[in-house]
């Protein structure tokens, strides 16, 4: 563990100089996701397969200059951001005499904390009268259709933007929000946002956590040490991306309350039957442990033993055409539910995958209305956005779209 200090930072677009003050910065160790740094730079957007972190803060954000070059200006300054960020460096100077702080100050003397930052356009940037980009919309970014039970909410949907910042101590994601906001300002503003915790798993050597509802998330993810199941699923390739975006990946996000009251009344056979998984052990049912193979054809007295509406069973890829997503979510906590007066919390579902065409939208389509979970659910908030590859430092995120 170590002290730096950095006297001067001179980065793209102007973002951060001058900065004087001291900022813990814990040594990285190798690995995605094993130290406390996860390089900004690199192949792949960071924050897809990085570990799961903590703390999530997202940000969806409407772009309210017309201009395409500032839209990339704003691109550029936010790569650039992010990059300081996931060093654990200010993205400015905090001690500025009469001038307000340009670093807003909150993070400093805290660890880079896994910071990443995972940006995505979303369909509306491509939208005719906005940009001139028309012709660069991806397929796979396609508008999402209503789903059967859809409770969305307008002010908690869509986004020309869409930020991720996740981090392992919650101040600091904070302030990755917070500066990528202030940066924004005139270019950017945010429509809606929403703070999480208590991560969905996505590798091998984390613990599976326990969703709002007890249940482990993540069992049965597309971990991040299978690579093959990352370029199957997850990376966007030529076949169905423009080259802008091969390497990237597609971001789904849906906000999705949970009526814990009525949960929380609900016996725990039902619960377990909801799911098709047991709470404390997180195993399928009629097996012993969480990583137990899940049998869709056990049948007990001429009854499956993993219900016909679970909802492990109506996700499972054998009811899906073989379809698999990386799923990165979050718990939230948002008041208080009226008129029931439980709190009114919920998963900030998020997932990653090549095509929504072929994975989100007919995985969701086939839960919609067949799920035991819809009893106790309800999505109030979507949205979709395309994620860019990663950069190299000379460059910045979503670059190739200005070819
Ligand atoms: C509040 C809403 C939701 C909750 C609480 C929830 C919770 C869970 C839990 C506890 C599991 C079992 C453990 C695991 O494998 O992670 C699971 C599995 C899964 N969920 Fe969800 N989920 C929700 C919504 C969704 C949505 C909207 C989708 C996709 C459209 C989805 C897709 C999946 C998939 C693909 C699996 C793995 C199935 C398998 O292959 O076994 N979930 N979910």
């Amino acid at each position: 563990m170590g002290l730096s200090r950095r006297d001067f930072l001179g980065v793209a677009g102007g973002v951060g100089v001058g900065v004087g003050v001291d900022r813990l910065v814990l040594p990285a160790s190798g690995g995605v996701g094993a130290g406390q740094r996860v390089a900004f730079y690199g192949a792949h957007q960071a924050g897809i397969v990085t570990e799961t972190q903590e703390y999530v803060q997202f940000g969806a954000f409407d772009v309210v200059s017309d201009s395409l070059e500032d839209l990339r200006m704003l691109l550029v300054r936010w790569s650039a951001a992010a990059a300081l960020m996931a060093q654990g460096e200010p993205v400015g100077s905090v001690q500025t005499g009469v001038a307000p702080p340009v670093d807003t100050g909150e993070a400093v003397g805290l660890p880079a904390a896994r910071l990443t930052v995972t940006f995505g356009l979303g369909p509306s940037v491509f939208g005719p009268a906005r940009f001139g980009l028309e012709d660069s919309r991806p397929g796979p970014l396609v508008d999402l259709p209503s789903f059967a039970g859809d409770a969305l909410v307008a002010g908690l949907c869509g986004g020309d933007l869409g930020v991720q910042v996740c981090a392992d101590d919650p101040v600091v994601a904070f302030h990755g929000l917070h500066s990528l906001t202030r940066l924004a300002s005139s270019v950017a503003v945010p429509r809606w946002v929403l703070a999480g915790f208590g991560r969905t798993s996505n590798s091998r050597v984390q613990r599976t956590p326990r969703n709002l509802m007890g249940f482990k998330d993540g069992t049965a993810n597309v971990m991040a040490q299978d690579t093959e199941g990352l370029s199957q699923f997850v990376w966007a390739d030529r076949s169905e991306s423009p080259g802008w975006m091969v390497g990237g990946s597609y971001m789904v996000v849906r906000r999705i309350k949970m009526l814990l009251g009525g949960w929380d009344a609900t016996g725990l056979d039902a619960q377990e039957r909801t799911f098709g998984r047991r709470k404390l052990s997180g195993a399928p049912l009629g097996a012993e442990r969480e990583d137990d193979p899940v049998d869709l054809n056990a049948r007990v007295g001429g009854l499956p033993v993993i219900p016909a509406n679970a909802h492990i069973r109506l996700a499972n890829p054998a009811y899906n055409g073989g379809q698999r997503i990386l799923r990165r979510g979050y718990s939230y906590v948002d008041g208080v539910d009226e008129p029931a007066g439980s709190l009114a919390g919920g998963l900030l579902f998020i997932c990653y995958q090549r095509d929504p065409r072929v994975q989100f939208v007919p995985i969701q389509r086939r839960l919609a209305g067949s799920d035991a979970l819809d009893q106790h659910t309800e999505h109030v908030g979507s949205a979709i956005f395309a994620c860019p590859p990663g950069t190299a430092p000379s460059g910045f995120v979503g670059a190739r779209l200005f070819d």
